[in-house]
């Protein structure tokens, strides 16, 4: 099933979390010369129109994005996540969102390297045309969950794997802990990113349980919730689960997602996390 589609929901809240702890990491592992490998399970479409009938039609980047891109006040840490969004904008109006490869492909290195994969029979075509000239980048059209098997532990043996499903079917809460699972073995040292919605909190404990039974360590978890839990439908907040975080993330994320939540949550409501599900 692959009715899914990102440009829905580009810009909104959940990217701009998971956007921002995306930017931190590929910070991170440049403070090294040595090259690494971003790998991007479900990559999407890359570049979405924010003024099209798709993004139009729920305004979510009105309340995420839009709030934020070119506020004064803007805290340090957003600043390469944010240099990626102005890249796209250079007349200064917010047009396009850059999904997570095109954020990556912003901040990468010339050494670096990007694999993306996506299915879906439209967006994969327009991810390829992207990355049509960057040598830097692979983009397959296959099954994600399958490239963190195939694709580890990298020449490098360095790198980011961000993992986005859709959760659009249950079997995602699953298979992103059996695909992680796969892809720790093959390459224990690499920062593996997971981002999850909260639609109903039970789901995430279940995953965080499961999670935890693999024995992994080092397993950090940010939050930033707009609305209370609740059992109405809905995505009330979203997170990031990291496994193996540069040693800064939590500090900045601690610094940066209080403003962020002021902003994107306006009234208050909601909260925000940092905790270590499994330490050292
Ligand atoms: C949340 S979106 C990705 C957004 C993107 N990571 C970003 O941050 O800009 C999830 C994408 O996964 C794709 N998808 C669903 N199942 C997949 C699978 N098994 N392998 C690869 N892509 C898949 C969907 O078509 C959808 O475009």
């Amino acid at each position: 099933m692959l009715s899914y589609r990102h440009s829905f929901h580009a810009g909104n809240h959940a990217d701009v979390l998971k956007h921002t702890v995306q930017s931190l990491i590929i910070q991170s592992l440049q403070e090294k010369e040595k090259p690494f490998l971003y790998l991007d399970t479900h990559a999407g479409a890359g570049r979405y129109l924010l003024n099209s009938e798709h993004a139009e039609r729920t305004g979510e980047y009105t309340e995420g994005i839009a709030r934020i891109w070119q506020h004064p006040d803007a805290p340090e840490q957003l600043n390469a996540y944010l240099s990626a969004v102005a890249a796209l904008n250079p007349s200064g109006n917010l047009k396009y969102y850059p999904g997570s490869p095109l954020i990556a492909r912003h901040l990468l290195r010339e050494q670096d390297s990007l694999e993306l994969t996506e299915l879906h029979p439209t967006d994969y075509p327009l991810l390829r045309n992207e990355f049509l000239k960057d040598d830097r980048a692979r983009v397959a059209r296959s099954d994600g969950y399958q490239q963190l098997k195939a694709k580890l532990p990298p020449q490098s043996r360095r790198g980011l794997i961000l993992i986005d499903p859709p959760y659009e079917i249950k079997t995602d809460y699953q298979a992103v802990v059996d695909g992680i699972r796969e892809g720790h073995k093959r390459f224990a040292t690499g920062v593996f990113a997971l981002w999850y919605p909260v639609v109903l909190r039970q789901q995430i404990k279940r995953m965080l349980n499961d999670l935890q039974a693999t024995g992994i360590r080092r397993i950090l978890q940010i939050e930033l919730a707009v609305r209370p839990d609740s059992d109405q439908r809905g995505m009330t907040a979203s997170g990031m689960i990291v496994i193996n975080p540069p040693w800064k993330l939590a500090a900045e994320m601690e610094a940066v997602l209080p403003w962020l939540h002021q902003q994107l949550s306006p009234t208050g409501t909601g909260h925000t996390l940092v905790k270590w599900v499994v330490p050292e």
